[in-house]
This record gives structure tokens, C-alpha cells and sequence, in this order.
């Protein structure tokens, strides 16, 4: 028996832990310029409904956000066929699960992708954090770490579904950016995403983008549904952070293995993700968001590890 067995204690040790380790990211993330120390936004991409455009939404996302001036990583916890290094077209030198499995250097699964974001291969890593070893988690801990305030934005692609391996993860997030498009059967997923996090008491910044709609009138129709049925009957607020056109820019840009934001710039969808960015950015300098940096995150998911084990 492997699981992780903590006790009232679990807190105190995850303290430990932590305290013990470098405070410094090894030479595979230095930091490119010295900022001031901030605390990094650690959000979790998610969706109900797997194929409505996570994966390609966090990438392009990522992008915008290092033109804004940030230090971007993404880690990939997604085990479906369109994975971020396919989107980017680079080739991980070693992916999450390899890390965890042998004694390689963090430097070797850390991916430098187009327009100088980071990236880290998933593997099975991420969606599998509820059954790892001591030591494992250990190692996720020192990765999280290592980044704390050395990277601005941590973006984790969770994959799509409400297994209880994914939520885990997501429910110890404070920042969770919820993608549907206008499907019905992934309008009643997103929302079956929100009961999850509801039943499980979880309370996160819940931001929703609508993706492939024709209009803004349409997004706007979606955003106030799910809106209004998540407030009356889940008493959740779920913040509207933006919408993006059905473009055939995007499936290009996926065949081409590039970002539609580098690869067509001028493309309605860019445009979209370049408004999401600023917007998010933005929620972070006013301090609407409800990020608290990765050591937080760490606590909570410590305490749900410990509780379900
Ligand atoms: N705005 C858009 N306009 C047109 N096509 C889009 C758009 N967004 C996504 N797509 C298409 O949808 C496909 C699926 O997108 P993506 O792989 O990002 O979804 P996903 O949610 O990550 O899927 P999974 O749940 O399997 O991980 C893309 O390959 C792309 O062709
Ligand atoms: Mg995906």
C-alpha cells in the first residue's frame, strides 16, 4: 500500500517539507528577468465535456499572457490525444510521469515552447495525484515549489470529466477557468463541473469562457444560463471571463502545430485570447482574483490527499 496516510498532523508536514526544500528554481528555471516577488496565479483550465477546446484555449492563452510581460509555465495533466507539446509542436524531452519515475533533473522535463513560455509534458502525473507514493508527491511539491513567485502564471490543463482523480487536483485550485462551448450536453457538463465543486464545499474563483460561439450575443446568452441556474441553485458566482468566436483559424493553426495567436494574428479568435489575457490580467492587479500562490494551494491539497486516503 503506497497511498499517502497523513494524519491530523498533515499541515505541519507538508510545512516541512516544503521548508526543506530549495527556495531558489534550479538552472532549469531561471528566472528571465528579476520581478519583484509576487505570488504566482496557479489556475486550473477545465471543462465538463472533454474536445471543447481546453487544450488549445491554454496554450494560446499562455502566449498572450508572456506578450502581457508574464513568466508563463503550463503544466499538461491531460491524458487525451491533443496534448499541449502537439499543439506547439515541440517534442518534451521528458514528460511529468518520467520525473516522477526516475531520478532525472527537473531541467530535463521543463520545455521551452514558442514565444518563450515553459512547458511541462503530463504524462500521467497530474490526473493520478491522488494514488502517489510519499515520495511522488514529494516530487510534485518540489516542482510547485520551485516556481512559487518565479513564474508569474502556472496554467494547468486538467483534461475534461469530474473524476474524482481530477477534482482532487482541482478543488485544492482557487483559480479554476471553466470552458464550455454552446453544446447543450456541455452546457449541462459545465454545470455538473459546478455542482462537483459545490458538493465538495469548494470555494475557488470560478471563471467561465464560452468558446466557438458565432456572436457575442450568443456567449452572452450561455454565460447568463449557467450564470443564473449556478446562483439560484448551486449559490455559486461564476465570473464571466470571455467568449471566442468559431474560427476556422483554430483547426489550422492545430493541424499547422503552431498557435493560432502566433500563426494568424489577425484572426478573430486571436483577438478573443487577446482580451481574455488583459482581462485576466487585469482581475489579478485589482486583487479580484482569488489566487494565493502555490504554498497555499499546496496546503489544501494536502488536506484533501490526507482526507480521501
Ligand atoms: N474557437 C474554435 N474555433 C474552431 N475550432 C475550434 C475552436 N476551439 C477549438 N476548436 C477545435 O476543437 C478541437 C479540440 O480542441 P482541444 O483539443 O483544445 O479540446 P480539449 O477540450 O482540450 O479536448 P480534450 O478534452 O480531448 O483534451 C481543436 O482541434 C480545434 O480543431
Ligand atoms: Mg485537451
Amino acid at each position: 500500500m503506497t497511498n499517502l496516510r497523513f494524519g491530523e498532523d498533515q499541515a505541519d508536514k507538508l510545512r516541512e517539507i516544503v521548508n526543506n526544500l530549495n527556495e531558489k528554481p534550479g538552472d532549469a528555471a531561471e528566472p528571465e528577468i528579476e520581478k519583484e516577488t509576487v505570488a504566482t496565479r496557479l489556475i486550473a483550465v477545465t471543462s465538463g465535456k472533454g474536445g471543447v477546446g481546453k487544450t488549445s484555449f491554454t496554450v494560446n492563452l499562455a502566449i498572450w499572457l508572456k506578450k502581457l510581460g508574464n513568466r508563463v509555465l503550463i503544466i499538461d495533466g491531460d491524458l487525451g490525444l491533443a496534448n499541449i507539446e502537439v499543439l506547439l509542436g515541440v517534442v518534451p524531452k521528458s514528460s511529468l510521469n518520467d520525473y516522477l519515475n526516475s531520478d532525472i533533473p527537473l531541467s530535463q522535463i521543463i520545455n521551452l515552447g514558442p514565444a518563450g513560455i515553459q512547458f511541462i509534458s503530463g504524462g500521467s502525473g497530474i490526473t493520478g495525484l491522488a494514488n502517489l507514493d510519499r515520495g511522488k508527491f514529494k516530487k510534485i511539491i518540489e516542482i510547485m515549489s520551485k516556481f512559487d513567485s518565479y513564474v508569474d502564471y502556472i496554467l494547468v490543463d486538467t483534461g475534461a470529466g469530474i473524476s474524482r482523480k481530477v477534482t482532487n487536483f482541482m478543488l485544492a485550485v482557487k483559480e479554476v477557468i471553466l470552458v464550455t462551448n454552446p453544446e447543450p450536453t456541455s452546457i449541462t457538463d459545465a454545470y455538473a463541473m459546478l455542482k462537483v465543486m459545490k458538493t465538495n464545499n469548494h470555494r475557488c474563483d470560478v471563471k467561465l469562457v464560452v468558446n466557438r460561439v458565432q456572436d457575442a450575443a450568443e456567449a452572452q446568452e450561455i454565460m447568463d444560463k449557467i450564470g443564473s441556474v449556478a446562483r439560484k441553485f448551486l449559490d455559486i458566482e461564476v465570473n464571466n471571463l470571455g467568449y471566442i468566436l468559431d474560427d476556422r483559424h483554430v483547426s489550422r493553426a492545430v493541424k499547422l502545430q503552431e498557435p493560432f495567436v502566433l500563426r494568424f494574428p489577425g484572426c478573430k479568435a486571436a483577438k478573443n485570447i487577446e482580451d481574455i489575457a488583459e482581462r485576466l490580467a487585469l482581475n489579478g492587479e485589482f486583487g479580484e482574483s482569488g489566487s494565493d500562490g502555490v504554498r497555499n494551494f499546496l496546503n489544501r491539497l494536502y488536506g484533501l490527499l490526507s482526507s480521501v486516503n
